[in-house]
């Protein structure tokens, strides 16, 4: 859950890795730091918080250097100081790291010099590990395949020795991959933090390793040298800038129609009016379907439950991969399991997978990062098109997720024969009208603005949801909490009487998501309750629903009447842009709030 560079270069390559780790920032920021070789030794700056620090401090007390490795962490073992910032040093390696090293309190135990470990954290070891190694005389391949035997758990690692201008990288479990430039060669976490140096890129696989140096790379398995595919990637360095928004996370709610549309694109013939999906495993006879996830991830599947029993009547269990990971694992006859995942990269749910997979169950996987461990893993793919996600909260990954699972609900109730041609070319027409209906609520977000600027300073917040809504309305709870750090909670609104309704007074705002559809009667009653309480009321719900709704709400956002399946899809704009400006009235930290990373690559 940490971010790793290196750079082999001819040139002094200090400002080009602080460039690698700002990109790599929305995989933590606690802590920074770099270390380059300077006359054959190694010289480290590190500082607490975000990159920025690190960058003052450079500019403060400059290091050059043609080689180096940094580090952006997100605090497992040992709190956030520098003491436990890395690179980790001694006098002959110093390393950085991503992913757990589980048995680190042994490894610290056959060190020759246990003494000399400074930090709380599970990484130094490997320093003074293969410290020890270099003094009994091991060259590279015994070093890594003495590593990967002495090692538990998942890592990612980039190694800088005084004695060589080549820099060791070895995987297993956590992502790593190799950038190929002129005169210059890379390490990287992932493509994002390769893109501002090269677009051509390797993947390591689990227990490869590799050295590099400004001229060559060299992978490696075991003692034979591997050919890993070099892939070109579609990242560009403007995809992964925020292009004039103040925040990430502004942008890509402003990009959701294009990606919406893009992601349609993938999915829908629009001369044909058909769906387009390469799966051969959703052709066959499938008699139950499991959805697991994390966050975001899983609301969207909770969403989506419904529409897999709606059009392709098929029950569909969702479970969050952290459990699904630990349970008893049934093997139904028919079933197919789906994981979702923006990364790619989330510990539970490619842990999820792996279980599924043990168990002989078919296996499907939704991301957004190609090349990611969760679809290499898979049997199959279905990659939702988002571009890359920058900002900590998702939200368009969140729709296209959406839009995905409803498009292969829908593809199945075909194949089940639920569904005939008409009826799917008139979804497809509705479905092809989304990013249409999502630019409307764009062009309304001074109202959401608004809306913000008269709750920002509450203590607490309700979402309630009934039906796809109450998907929604956890989906915005969590938003809110995770940027602008408001206590909120997600109910179903049916659900509120049977506890949460005694939270209820004048400074609890409640936000009901209550577009008209079969549960409008049912929501409106339990907004009811609410008012009866004392409780203040903001409606999301559209223009049909607006006109009952003004005598019980204190505010309102309506959306254009769409169909019921898409309600959640286009609903899911103003709870985004809603969280968003709390957030910015209260002036926290957007794009990367406190606590958190992006990809949550421990368990
Ligand atoms: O990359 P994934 O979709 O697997 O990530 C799952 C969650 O960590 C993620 O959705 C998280 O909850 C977001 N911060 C929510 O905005």
């Amino acid at each position: 859950m940490c971010g790793i560079v290196g750079i082999a270069s001819n040139n002094n390559c200090t400002y080009a890795l602080i460039e690698g780790l700002k990109k790599l920032a929305y995989r933590g920021y606690d802590s920074a730091g770099l270390a380059t070789l300077v006359n054959k030794e190694i010289v480290k700056r590190v500082a607490l918080g975000k990159i920025g620090n690190l960058e003052a401090i450079i500019k403060e007390k400059p290091i050059e250097g043609n080689i180096g490795i940094a580090h952006t962490r997100w605090a497992t073992h040992g709190s956030p100081n520098e003491l436990n910032a890395h690179p980790h040093a001694t006098n002959k390696v110093a390393i950085v790291h991503n992913g757990i090293i589980e048995n680190y309190k042994e490894i610290k135990n056959i060190l020759s010099n246990k003494s000399l470990i400074k930090s709380e954290t599970d990484s130094e070891v490997v320093a003074h590990l293969i410290t020890d190694y270099l003094d009994q005389g091991h060259d590279y391949p015994e070093i890594v395949e003495k590593l990967l035997t002495e090692l538990k758990g998942a890592f990612a690692l980039a190694v800088l020795f005084t004695k060589t201008n080549k820099l060791l990288a070895i995987k297993r479990g956590s992502p790593l991959a190799v950038g190929y430039g002129e005169q210059n060669n890379f390490i990287g976490s992932d493509a994002i933090g390769l893109a501002p140096f090269t677009k051509k890129i390797s993947y390591l696989e689990d227990d490869d390793w590799a050295i590099v140096d400004n001229k060559n790379i060299f992978i490696y398995h075991g003692k034979n040298k591997v050919d890993r595919e070099i892939s070109i990637t579609s990242i560009s360095r403007q995809s992964i800038e925020k292009g004039g928004y103040k925040h990430f996370m502004h942008k890509e709610i402003y990009e959701q129609p294009t990606v919406i549309g893009e992601t349609l694109k993938s999915f829908i013939d629009p001369e044909k009016k058909i769906i387009k999906i390469n799966s051969e495993i959703l052709k066959t006879d499938i008699k139950k379907i499991s959805l697991i996830a994390c966050g975001t991830s899983a609301f969207a599947c909770r969403i989506a439950r419904f529409w897999f029993e709606e059009f392709a009547n098929i029950g569909a269990n969702v479970d969050i991969a952290s459990e699904y990971r630990y349970r008893k694992l049934l093997k139904t006859e028919g079933e197919v399991v789906i994981f979702i995942s923006q990364s790619g990269e989330t510990r539970d749910t490619l842990a999820s997978l792996e279980e599924a997979k043990k168990h002989g169950l078919k296996t499907i996987s939704i991301v957004n990062v190609l090349d990611s461990s969760i679809s290499r893993l898979s049997d199959e793919n279905i990659f939702t098109l988002a571009g890359p996600e920058i900002g900590v909260a998702s939200t368009k990954a969140f729709t296209t997720q959406l839009l995905t699972l409803l498009i292969i609900s829908i593809l199945l109730g075909k194949n089940k024969n639920f569904i005939n041609d008409n009826f799917e070319s008139k979804i497809i027409t509705q479905l092809l009208d989304l990013p249409s209906l999502l630019n409307d609520i764009l062009e309304k977000e001074n109202e959401l603005r608004d809306i913000a600027s008269k709750i920002y300073n509450a203590k607490d917040v309700l979402y309630i949801g009934r039906g796809m809504g109450h998907g929604l309305a956890l989906e915005g709870a969590l938003k809110l909490k995770e940027i602008s750090y408001i206590h909120a909670e997600g109910y179903a609104a049916g659900e509120l009487k049977h506890g949460p309704i005694a939270l209820i007074d004048e400074s609890v705002p409640v936000i009901g998501i209550i577009p008209t559809n079969n549960l409008y009667e049912k929501t409106y009653s339990n907004l009811a309750e609410v008012k009866a309480r004392g409780g203040k009321i903001i409606c999301i719900t559209d223009k049909e629903g607006k006109k009952n709704l003004e005598d019980l709400s204190d505010l309102i956002f309506s959306i254009k009447k769409c169909n019921d399946y898409l309600q959640p899809i286009v609903c899911a704009l103003p709870v985004q842009l809603l969280a968003y400006h709390i957030a910015c009235f209260k002036g926290t930290d957007v794009d990367q709030p406190r606590n958190l990373a992006k990809s949550v690559t421990v368990e």
